[in-house]
């Protein structure tokens, strides 16, 4: 037995008491982060100073009983490392100098910059040594077809036009890209585990928005290459996968890819997860963040019913996406307690 709650369930146990870690725990819904964040300037100079981003993903764990610490960075450091002009800009989100061909590719560097990265694992080296034995620390990266998205649009987007566009129009070309990522992911994943991460997270945010033959190409192909890779190089850590608004397509994902656990969104019921997921799978999920945010009574009969419909196999609780920045510190409290209560 590890001692470590989330990866017992990682490892197929079934727990009276699911262990619970919340996406997007830290941020700026805590006033400690808010703190934080101004006496580093930006958001990318806090990911990138290896003494704030450990405050940063500490926070958490130091307010409230969680299960799990997740690294505090970005998706996007991967775009940056390789050359892609990335910055923050209050209230609206990532921006990035679109790269919409081969020839714009080609500016990008093959290999990840680790000028910025080596502060990323440094991070982890800190945050390992300072976590009380119980909590497990979790990696992560952006899945490649979800990392492209923000590559080709140029920051955050309503329809996806660019990046659909030139995955059907010219899926040869668009394979060059997907296959850099999923290269370079490799080696930033590879780099956290011997850094000192225990768990990884791929964050694939928008599986949602491609049809099956194209979800298959570009969605589980390139998770099932990394996984290969990594639990070739890594076989004991696990993997958790998170293709956000995936739908019936959430059936057979795991299979596909290989990865350890799957993490749900709200939209999908908890009794199909049940029937449907956790058959072949840990699960992982799926309270909607806006109830949390909302707290009282809807929150605990929502809770209630994730954990009837998903207790009796292995389970992790958690939100169907990340942690709204207007959430209520004591909702936060208030649903771990729920969690725990018999
Ligand atoms: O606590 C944690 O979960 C760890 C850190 C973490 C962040 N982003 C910090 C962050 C993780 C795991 C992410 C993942 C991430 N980043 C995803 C995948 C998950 C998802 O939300 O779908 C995506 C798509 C991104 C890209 C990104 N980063 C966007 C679109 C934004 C702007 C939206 C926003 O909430 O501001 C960010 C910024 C960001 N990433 C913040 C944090 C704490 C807010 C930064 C700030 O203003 O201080």
């Amino acid at each position: 037995m590890s001692g470590k709650p989330l990866l017992e369930v990682l490892a197929g146990n079934v727990l009276t008491n699911p262990p619970i870690w919340l996406m997007r725990q830290a941020g700026r819904y805590l006033p400690e982060y808010r703190d934080l964040r101004s006496e580093a300037g930006s958001f990318l100079d806090l990911c990138y100073n290896s003494e704030f981003a450990k405050a940063a993903t500490l926070q958490p764990v130091q307010r409230f009983k969680l299960d799990a610490a997740i690294l505090f960075s970005d998706i996007l450091v991967i775009p940056h490392a390789l050359g892609q002009e990335l910055k923050f800009v209050e209230g609206e989100g990532p921006r990035l100098t679109a790269i919409r061909s081969i020839a714009d590719l080609r500016l990008l560097s093959k290999d990840l910059n680790l000028q910025n990265l080596s502060a990323v694992y440094e991070t982890i080296e800190k945050v390992v040594s300072e976590l009380d034995h119980s909590v497990t620390l979790i990696g992560f990266a952006g899945a490649p077809w979800t990392v492209a998205t923000y590559m080709i649009e140029g920051g955050p987007s309503k329809n996806f036009e660019n990046i659909k566009h030139w995955a059907f129009s010219n899926p040869n070309d668009f394979e060059f890209l997907i296959h850099r990522l999923v290269e370079v992911t490799v080696e930033h994943l590879s780099r956290q585990i011997e850094a000192g991460a225990e768990v990884i997270q791929l964050f694939e945010s928008w599986a949602g928005i491609l049809p099956e033959k194209e979800f298959v190409r570009w969605c589980i192909k390139p998770v099932k290459t990394i996984v290969d890779r990594l639990k070739r190089k890594h076989p004991n850590v696990p993997i958790i996968g998170f293709p956000r608004g995936a739908g019936t397509m959430y059936s057979g994902y795991a299979r596909r890819t290989l990865i350890d656990a799957v993490s749900v969104d709200y939209t999908i019921p908890p009794r199909w997860i049940a029937e449907e997921l956790q058959k072949e799978t840990v699960v992982q999920g799926n309270l909607d963040p806006h109830i949390l945010q909302v707290g009282g009574n809807i929150m605990v009969d929502a809770v209630r019913n994730i954990k009837t419909s998903l207790s009796n196999g292995p389970f992790i609780f958690n939100l169907g996406h990340g942690v709204l920045p207007n959430t209520p510190p004591n909702h936060v409290s208030e649903l771990i307690d729920l969690v725990h209560e018999h």
